[in-house]
């Protein structure tokens, strides 16, 4: 039953983030749960040229089914060659809460892992980071672990505030745990509403902009762990327009503010070398989906509506590796 990564024609992070750390980009993590995500996820990746993360939460694992996951990702790695493009693809689990997950998701193919120990105590976080890292290390499976919680909704925990990554403890955390890489918390979250209108100041044209992140923490950290490849978490930018045309088409969205694209683009140029986004693609598709339905009420071929929401994910996917992370044409 158990499966090696290698066998499904995956890769690892390691020469992935090597690349991105030295070349000034980042890589791409877009979370999938179905099959149109992911065709658009590798149709706009092999067009641009950009490397990519396959990134699966717990919940989306439920949802998906950790079988046909397995033979997606496979999929995937042979849709890419079809398209034209022998792009690299990793199939991540993104915020694993368990050893036994990351340990299940490792026999079924993924060949990243991250096990989110961020909101146990600091020793917690290190014990079980670090059993994580030696039952993936001997498997050649990458690690990404967590300092600091976000704000916002991860995995049913919520958090009011940010506790900021401690510039501090990073060193102790990497050499102690053995990570591959390292999620902080610099002043994203998760989610649609990752700021409060009276959080923002409004620009001339009377769009809210908010707080910056913390660049300088993210630099503190730099100094402490020159070179090492660090990951931020809750960094889509909440089109504007999909929001509009949400609530333009019967939704109810709220206050939905993400992170500037110019912040992400700095961050790309930094140690920052995987930055995830799923929110995005949760509102290109609904955006898509609803405009549709008003348009067409008398369709009901989830082709039909499907289809176009495909169509849409695709061109913010490229448009995210072209003009926000530089990732594309690295592949
Ligand atoms: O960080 C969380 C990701 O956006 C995944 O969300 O747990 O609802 O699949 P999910
Ligand atoms: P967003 O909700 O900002 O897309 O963040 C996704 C994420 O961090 C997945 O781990
Ligand atoms: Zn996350």
């Amino acid at each position: 039953m158990a499966v090696s990564y290698k066998d499904l024609g995956l890769v690892n992070t390691k020469e992935l983030f090597k690349k991105a750390t030295e070349g000034k980009y980042a890589i791409p993590a877009f979370n999938f749960n179905n099959m149109e995500q992911m065709q658009a996820i590798v149709q706009a990746c092999v067009e641009t040229k950009s490397p990519v993360i396959l990134q699966v939460s717990g919940g989306a694992r439920k949802y998906a089914n950790q079988t046909l996951l397995r033979y997606m990702a496979q999929g995937a790695v042979e849709y890419a060659k079809e398209l034209g493009y022998n792009i690299p693809i990793v199939l991540h689990l993104d915020h694993g809460d368990t050893f036994e997950l990351c340990q299940s998701c490792i026999e079924y193919g993924f060949s990243s892992v991250m096990i989110d120990g961020s909101h146990h105590s600091y020793e917690e976080n290190v014990a079980l980071t670090r059993k994580v890292v030696e039952y993936a290390h001997k498997y050649d499976v990458s690690v990404e672990g967590e300092l600091g919680v976000l704000a916002g909704i991860e995995d049913d925990v919520v958090a009011e505030h940010h506790t900021y990554t401690q510039p501090e403890e990073v060193q102790d955390f990497v050499s102690k745990t053995g990570v591959d890489s390292l999620a902080i918390s610099i002043g994203t979250s998760h989610g649609a509403n990752k700021f409060k209108p009276d959080q923002c100041t409004r620009n001339a044209e009377g769009i809210l902009i908010p707080p910056p992140l913390r660049f300088d923490i993210l630099e503190e950290i730099e100094k402490k762990i020159p070179g090492f490849p660090i990951v931020l978490h809750g960094s889509s930018s909440v089109p504007q327009q999909y929001v509009k045309t949400i609530n333009d088409n019967g939704g109810n969205l709220k206050d939905s503010i993400g992170i500037p694209e110019e912040e992400l683009r700095r961050a790309a140029k930094s140690a920052v070398c995987k930055i995830n986004i799923d929110s995005d693609g949760r509102l290109a598709m609904t955006a898509s989906i609803r405009e549709n339905f008003i348009l067409h009420p008398e369709w009901f071929d989830p082709r039909q509506y499907l289809g176009p929401a495909r169509e849409e994910l695709k061109k913010l996917y490229a448009h995210k590796t072209v003009n926000v992370l530089g990732s594309a044409g690295k592949a």
